[in-house]
C-alpha cells in the first residue's frame, strides 16, 4: 500500500511538467529492469536498458509497445524476427511468444499496462523484475 501511495504521489507529479528521456536514462544502471516514468490511464511508460537476450515469454492479456531510443535491439517470434533501430517501435500483440535481445547496449521504452510482468507467464529468478519501480 505503502508503494501504491508512493507511486500515485510521483504520477500526480509528472502531470504537466516535462521531462528529459536523456536524464531518465542516465539514471538506470542495470539491465532488464523497467523503470516507470509516467502513468496515465491504466497505462504506464516504462524505460528499460536491454544487453543480452531476455527469456521467452509471452503475456496473457496484455500487448506491449517496444520504441528503441537509443541503440539496437530485436523482438524475437518463433517463426520471424524483428530489427529496431533508434526511433523504430513495434507492438507485440498479448499471448504471442516473443524475446528481446540487444548485442550492445540499447535504451528502450515499454508501453503496457500498469502491473504487466516482464516476463509475462514465466517467473525466471534473474529475469523477472520488480513492477512499479518509478523513476
Ligand atoms: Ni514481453
Amino acid at each position: 500500500m505503502t508503494a501504491l501511495r508512493r507511486q500515485v504521489a510521483i504520477s500526480v507529479q509528472t502531470f504537466m511538467t516535462k521531462a528529459s528521456l536523456s536524464e531518465k536514462f542516465a539514471l538506470i544502471e542495470e539491465h532488464w529492469r523497467p523503470k516507470v516514468v509516467a502513468q496515465l490511464n491504466g497505462q504506464e511508460l516504462k524505460l528499460v536498458k536491454f544487453k543480452g537476450v531476455f527469456p521467452w515469454h509471452h503475456h496473457e492479456k496484455e500487448d506491449e509497445l517496444f520504441l528503441v531510443w537509443r541503440g539496437q535491439m530485436i523482438i524475437e517470434f518463433r517463426e520471424q524476427r524483428v530489427t529496431l533501430q533508434a526511433g523504430e517501435f513495434c507492438v507485440v500483440p498479448r499471448g504471442v511468444e516473443h524475446r528481446t535481445m540487444a548485442e550492445a547496449e540499447a535504451e528502450v521504452l515499454v508501453f503496457e499496462p500498469a502491473q504487466t510482468r516482464n516476463t509475462g507467464n514465466v517467473v525466471d529468478e534473474a529475469f523477472t523484475a520488480p513492477n512499479g519501480v518509478v523513476l
